[in-house]
């Protein structure tokens, strides 16, 4: 079995990606063709222009894994593709892509749930064992996994509203700081005192791993309001200082809960995925956390926390062990529980 090589496709939010990897966990290529600069004068990324674009680029994509792999069609072993949960029109475009190609070929089509393909990656990057834990965090995400086995997960805990990664974008937009967010947030916050704005901490108080990142947002547009109104504007060092205190309060919310999480079910291996992932306070307090709880922790390079195809092809080898095969009725689905 071993010697399988998958095509990964995925289009359900704002990248395009497409890449060939081997069962023996090798990444043969990986292409992600990001779709930002489109919707960058719209603060957000616009369903129907993503659509257009996956539909445009995906045969591009396809056909530059393979070329970058050096490998053809006829090489394959399977075609694996992100079926859902996204932004329906993406999924639809990367779903009929992988039938047309799995129609032509007689390949095994295989649907993967793009959080599944998440939640996998630290055994595409590092063979970890199951179970593991998973924190998702990234801009549409924010979970807590046990991972169990290829198709079982435990979900411990997520956002009741918004994500970290949208917070960290809405806070850039308040500031007038570049998006996306996460990284002007993080860049300001280096240069800041964390300590002069009491920020709240969303749902510490309650029991359990849930989390909530929206009255963060709002409290951190009240303050910005107030100083506005007390000082005529913001000065730099008001946007540093508020950028700091935003980081570590987000870091300490997600550490507890992930403290929480690694206490209700106990695991080797604390991992971490998505876009936010890329913070180092988030990582760093996390480490500490797994640290203490005995656990390692482990965080896949950045471009394959964020989304890419290679997690698709690697979920999709998983899952074409287990004994799934797909037809020509598989659907994409915008919603798609774990
Ligand atoms: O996983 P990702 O590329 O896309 C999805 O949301 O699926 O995550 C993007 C999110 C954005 O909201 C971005 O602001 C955030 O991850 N992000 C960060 C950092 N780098 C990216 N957030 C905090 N600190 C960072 N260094
Ligand atoms: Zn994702």
């Amino acid at each position: 079995m071993d010697d399988l090589i998958f095509l990964g496709i995925e289009s359900s939010c704002d990248d395009t990606a497409a890449a060939i990897v081997a069962g023996d966990r090798r990444i043969l290529s990986s292409v992600v063709s990001s779709q930002t600069a489109l919707h960058a004068d719209f603060g957000g990324v616009v369903p129907e222009i993503a659509a257009r674009a996956h539909a445009e680029r995906l045969d591009l994509a396809v056909e530059q894994a393979l070329a970058e792999a050096g490998l053809g069609l006829r090489d394959l072993s399977g075609v694996a593709v992100t079926a859902g949960p996204g932004l329906i029109g993406g999924v639809m475009a990367g779903v009929m892509c992988a039938k047309g190609i799995a129609a032509g070929t007689g390949l095994p089509l295989i649907g993967v749930n793009h959080l599944a393909g998440h939640a996998l990656t630290p055994r595409l990057t590092d063979a970890t064992p199951f179970p593991y834990l998973m924190l998702l965090v990234s801009g549409g995400h924010c979970q807590f996994l046990r991972v169990e086995g290829p198709r079982a997960f435990t979900r411990l805990g997520g956002t009741i509203d918004d994500a970290p990664g949208e917070a960290f974008d809405k806070l850039a937009r308040l500031l007038a700081l570049p998006q996306p967010g996460g990284p002007s947030v993080e860049a300001e916050a280096a240069g800041g005192d964390a300590d002069r704005f009491d920020l709240p901490r969303p749902l510490l108080d309650r029991p359990g791993c849930d989390l909530s990142f929206s009255g963060l947002k709002t409290a951190a547009l009240r303050l910005r309001d107030r100083l506005v109104e007390e000082q005529g504007g913001l000065r730099s060092r008001d946007r540093r200082d508020l950028c700091a205190a935003f980081q570590a309060a987000v870091a300490e919310v997600l550490a507890e809960k992930a403290r929480r999480a690694l206490d209700r079910a106990p695991v080797p291996v604390l991992a971490v995925a998505g876009g936010v992932a890329a913070n180092r306070a988030v990582r760093g307090a996390l480490e500490q956390v797994a640290k203490a709880a005995g656990a390692a922790f482990l965080a896949p390079p950045l471009r394959l926390c964020t989304d890419n195809g290679a997690m698709i092809a690697w979920a999709g080898i998983e899952l074409f062990r287990l004994g799934q095969r797909d037809g020509m009725d598989l659907a994409a689905r915008p919603r798609w529980p774990l």
